[in-house]
Parts: C-alpha cells; structure tokens; sequence
C-alpha cells in the first residue's frame, strides 16, 4: 500500500475528533472539561480512562496507556499507523489519494493478522457480488434471503453473501490475488485435502462477522438444505484475529443504541440480530454459536450496564438463559429476560408480527431474574413446599454472586416480600452461599491489580545504580521541558569575541542544542534519544516543533510520552506522571532559569556517570601505570567541573 502523504495526515488528525471515535467503543461521559468512561483495555468497574477532547489525547490510568486517537485505534484495534489513519480518513469522508489493493509481494510484507484481515475483506466483497451479482447467486441465496423476508437495505448493511456451490471459486479468485494458501486456510475460508483445495462454505449464504469498528473477523454460513445430518452453520475456526468468546455478532451496528438507550438485547443467532434491526430495534447482539461467555458480557459493558436476554422459550434456550443471568449478575450488571413463545426467536417472531407488537411483546414480557426464574421453577409445583425451598434456595443463589452488597441487599428484600419469607432466614442463607461464592473465586488465579504507581511507570526502565537512575531523571526532565517550551523564545546573555555581553533571542530548542553540542553531551535512554533527535533533525531544517507534531508521529512510544507529558499538566493529571517533571507551577515565568537550571542538571549526571565510569575502570586489576596516570588525570578534571556545575545549580536553585 502506498504511503499517505504528510499534509494529508494533518488533515486526518485536524478533523478527527478523539472524542467521537472513542466514544463508538466506550461509553463516556462529562466530567468537568474531560469525558470518563470505564477502560476498554481491562477489566474495571470504576471508570479510570480519561480523554480529553481539548487536548486531543486519551489517558487509561489502570493500564498507563495513553496518546492520541490514532493511538487508540492502534491499540484498541490492532491497526498499524497506516490502518489507523485510513480508518479515521473514511469515518471522516477524508480522500487519500487512491493506492493500488494490496498485491502479493506487498502483503508478504505486511504481518499475519494483517493479511487475514485483507483475506476476510476480499472474502467478504466476494461473497457480496456472488449474492447480488451473479446468476446462481440471485437464483439461490438472494431469494432465501427474500423469502425469509430480509429486505435489501438490510441485507447490504449486514454485508450478507453467497458463497458459490462451485467447488473452488473463491480458492481460485483468492489465489489469483495471490493470497497464500496458508492464510486462506487459517481463516478457514479454504480447506485442503491432498493438493485439492476447495472452499469450506461452498453452497452456503454468508454472515459476516464483524470486530467493534467493522473489520470482518470471520463469517458464519449457513446451508439451504434441510437435512439434520448438515451443519445448519459452519463457522470460521478460531484464529489470531478470530477468537469467539470476546466477539459479539451485530455490535459494531448496535453499540450506538445500545449506549442511547442504556441497554442491550442479547439474543442467540445472526438472523436474530438482523430480524430485529429489520425491524428498528436496534441495540441487539447475539452470541452466535457460544454459549455466551465473561469476555462477551465485558464487552458489553463498555456500553451498558444493562442487558436483556431475549431466548427461544424451548429447555435449551431456558438452560442457556440460566447460565447467561448468573454470568451477568457476577460481572456486576443487571439482568432481565424476554421469553419468547416456545419455538419462537426473535428472529421468526418478528415475521409474524409488526414492530409495534413485537416491541409491545417486548415490553409486556420483560421479567426481572428472580420472577424469571420463579415462574419457570414454580411453574407446576406452586404448594409443593420442598419445590418451593429448592426454588428459593436456586434464586438465593444467583443473588449470591452480585458483588455489589447493596445491590444483594435490595434483592433480598425482593425475595423476601415475593416469597413471604422473613428476611432474616433469607439473609443467612445468603451469606452462607455468598461465602462459598468469594472462596471461589479466591480460587481462581486472578492477576491482582498492581498499585497504580507502578503500572504508570512503563518507559523508563528499571535501572541498577541510583546515580544511573538519577541521569535517566534528568534526560527526562530535560526532554520534557523541551516538548513543552521547545519553540519558545527567551533573551540570553553571550559574549562577543571582545568579551563584551550581548542579549541575544533564541528558541529553548537551539539553547539546548547548542549547550549539549559544546560538550558533545547525548541522551542515554533510547526513548529521549529518539526524540531529541526528531528536535535536531528540525533544526536543521529550520523547523522547530511543537508537540502537537509529535502526537502524529507514527512512533507511538512517542505519542504516548507527550501525551502523558500533556495530560500530566493540567487537570488530568493525578499525581502520578511526577516522574517527569521536577519543577511545576511557575515553569513559564521561570522559564530561563529552569532550562539552565534542567541543563546543568542533565550535565552534571553526565558527569558523575563519567567519573563512576572511570572509578570501575580503575579497579581493573591489570592496569598498566601509564594508564592508571591517565585515568586519574581525567578523573581529576571531572571532579573540577563537578564543582564548577554544583556551584552553578546551587546558585540558580538557591536563587
Ligand atoms: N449455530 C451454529 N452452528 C449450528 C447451529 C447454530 O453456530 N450448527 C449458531 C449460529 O450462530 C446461530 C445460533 O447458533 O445463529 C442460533 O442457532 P439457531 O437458533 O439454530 O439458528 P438461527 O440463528 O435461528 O438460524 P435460522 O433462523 O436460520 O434457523
Ligand atoms: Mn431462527
């Protein structure tokens, strides 16, 4: 793929707006001047995840992570750079100067979860031409859509396929891109036997199954024939972009709603999905084929914290929405259940009623979990006292696993009142299955959460010595002044060959290069190196930067050091960034003092780094006179300086 031209990545970082692309994945909202949501990269119940729209960035205190929108897609999505800014440009109607499709050499080039990703894409717009454009497509799956009553629109928003009954077409359309035969096996699209190679859904209308931000992942297809011996569906095996359990069938169309209307239908199949967006209920997903897991409800709650399962009314859907209630409660969020008639999904029953009446349905048929499950335990053994108990004991239990105390509270008291039953026997019982409930999960092999402090401190790195860890402090320092006042401008004093003093302007960039140039000072720390370097190589081009050109680099350790520079400086700030900054508050006022001040600092560190070099160099046991001489002398010198520079950052700090 062709580069993006530089003013066309000014252009894409100008127009995106951090805020709105974030919130398509999490569920944000107003505190004071930044946006709080709960952190899509961990698992937590208070929300830690900070984005500033004024600033353009985003901070994740429980992970550390941090940096600008294209940071975010990178991280959350996996995108390269590249991938990242093409996402951005096409959610903005941003034209990049059109680039050739990806050829075999240049996907060679490109990793393994990339080429999956373009496989699926191409399998995808296939699959879509086979369905509308071609005559067996037309004949076969376009008109099973259309007899199950899929309308067009919805079929091309669903990106809904057909894959040929030919034994290989999509093998041989896909090897003449020059996609290799392990890829397109990876993702499953093609199977092999010997040295024939066929396509695994041959014959089958296809379901796309698309990530959050609508990559395709995999696909579910689905057979024609009704025959029990044939897989209604196969599905996509699992693969590096493709892991079941954490993906969610129709969420990156619904994740919208389901933050507007603050609740998710939660339903079992793909045509469950697509029947209800059919009919304008929109905020629905389905676990597709896996009983629903942990990773999924967590997904979920990125959005809400409410969810509706809405289930065949036949034992397996009932069994299922059992085990889907209790996940849900665990993970801390509420639960209600819609059941359908038995033999009824939401998919067939909204063919046979109108939105009005499917909502109502709905609506009249919304149950809280304990009347859920109340109804269903109880449904013929109402006076059986001993059915009764087991049921009570069964409800009891899945409040158990509700972390929130108040929340376990407030059902108790439900049940309490529901059952007629004091709430003091209901209470014991409570507390006894809640105890094995904790010792359970204490069990499990949890990964505890490290304190803040330490997960905030991620690029600088664990050092040995003290006086090692003290000049990385001062690269730091140094660096972070530079990306804050880099371009400003003060008066300095400098003597003309006659001694004589001038006030001269210059850029805090140029007083730092030319102060380390005199001594031929470097940056230790890679991180400090490459951004000074970054600093130079405008210089030379007559360019000074600030650090919003660094927050569109590619190299996102970059981004995300200034960025936490930037959020370090004001209200984002927790305290915790003091790593990089020494001095605070007046730093602009005292602007000159605290770049001398930061430089001596840098030199000094130098230094002392310099003279322990040598003290090691002088244990060496085999050292020749001459060399010990010299190594004394140089030592010496140091030791000079040291002086010169204490008594210069004694002064400018004492000042
Ligand atoms: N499923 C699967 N493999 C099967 C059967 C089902 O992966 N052999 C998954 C599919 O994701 C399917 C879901 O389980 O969508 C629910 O199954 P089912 O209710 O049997 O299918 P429907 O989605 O209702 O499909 P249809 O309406 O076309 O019968
Ligand atoms: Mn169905």
């Amino acid at each position: 793929m062709s580069k993006i031209p530089p003013h066309i990545i000014d252009d894409i970082m100008q127009t995106s707006r951090i805020e709105e692309v974030i919130g398509e994945f999490v569920n944000l909202k107003r505190a004071g001047s930044n946006l709080k949501g709960l952190s899509p990269f961990t698992d937590e119940k208070t929300p830690s995840f900070v984005v500033s729209p004024a600033k353009q960035i985003f901070k994740c205190f429980s992970t550390s992570k941090g940096g600008s929108v294209v940071t975010f897609l990178m991280e959350k999505e996996h995108f390269s750079y590249p991938e990242a800014l093409r996402w951005l440009a096409d959610k903005y109607g941003i034209q990049i100067p059109e680039d050739e499709p990806a050829t075999a050499e240049e996907l060679a080039a490109i990793t393994e979860r990339e080429s999956l990703h373009i496989i699926n894409e191409f399998a995808k717009t296939h699959f879509m031409h086979n369905l509308l454009e071609t005559e067996e497509g037309a004949a076969v799956g376009l008109s099973y859509f259309e007899e199950r009553g899929f309308r067009k629109d919805i079929i091309q928003k669903f990106q809904l396929g057909y894959c040929l009954n030919v034994s290989d077409d999509f093998t041989k359309a896909a090897q003449k891109k020059g996609y290799k035969l392990e890829y397109l096996e990876k993702v499953g699209l093609v199977k092999s036997k010997d040295d024939r190679h066929f396509d695994f859904f041959r014959g089958r209308v296809m379901f796309p199954i698309h990530s959050v931000s609508g990559r395709v992942l995999g696909f579910g297809g689905r057979t024609l024939i009704t025959d029990k011996k044939i897989a209604k569906y196969f599905n996509s095996p699992e693969s590096i972009i493709y892991n079941k359990s954490e993906i969610l069938y129709g969420l990156h169309f619904s994740k919208g709603d389901i933050i507007k209307y603050d609740n998710c239908f939660l339903c079992e199949g793909y045509t469950d999905v697509i029947s209800m967006f059919q009919a304008g209920i929109q905020n629905v997903v389905s676990s597709s084929g896996t009983s629903l897991t942990k990773d999924q409800i967590k997904l979920i709650r990125r959005y809400t914290q409410n969810i509706t399962i809405l289930y065949d009314g036949d034992a397996a859907g009932i069994k299922a929405s059992f085990r889907g209630i209790d996940l849900i409660l665990e993970e801390g969020m509420n639960v209600k259940v819609v059941l359908f008639p038995e033999g009824e999904d939401p998919d067939s029953y909204s063919k046979k009623a109108s939105t009005t009446e499917l909502e109502n349905y709905i609506k009249e048929h919304t149950q809280d979990f304990i009347s859920f499950k109340a109804d269903i335990l109880l449904k013929d053994g109402e006076a059986d006292p001993i059915k009764r108990a087991e049921l009570i004991r069964e409800i009891v239990h899945s409040v158990a696993l509700i972390p929130d105390q108040i929340t376990r509270q407030v059902y108790l008291q439900q049940i309490a009142s529901q059952f007629d039953i004091s709430e003091q026997i209901i209470s014991s019982e409570l507390i006894k299955l809640r105890k094995g409930v904790v010792a359970k999960q204490l069990q499990e092999p949890e990964i505890l959460d490290l304190p803040v402090e330490k997960q905030a401190e991620t690029f600088i790195p664990e050092t040995g010595a003290n006086a090692k860890e003290a000049s990385l402090h001062d690269e730091f320092n140094l660096i972070n002044l530079l990306i804050k006042y880099g371009t400003r401008v003060i008066e300095i004093e400098q003597f003309d060959e006659n001694g004589q003093a001038h006030k001269v302007e210059t850029s805090i960039i140029e007083l730092v290069h030319s102060e380390l140039d005199r001594d031929e000072l470097t940056f230790k720390h890679p991180l400090c190196a490459k951004i000074y370097a970054v600093f130079i190589n405008g210089l030379n081009e007559n360019q000074l930067f600030q650090s919003s050109y660094f927050k569109r680099l590619e190299d996102q350790e970059i981004v995300r050091f200034v960025s936490d520079i930037e959020s370090n400086d004001h209200e984002l700030s927790a305290g915790w960034f003091s790593n990089y900054s020494i001095i605070t508050r007046s730093e602009s006022d005292r602007l000159e003092e605290a770049i001398m001040n930061s430089i001596y600092g840098f030199k000094a560190a130098k230094i002392e780094q310099r003279i322990n070099e040598i003290r090691v160099k002088l244990q060496e046991p085999n050292l020749s006179d001459e060399e010990m001489m010299g190594l004394l002398a140089e030592q010496m010198a140091f030791e000079r300086v040291k002086l010169v520079f204490a008594d210069k950052l004694g002064r400018i700090i004492l000042r």
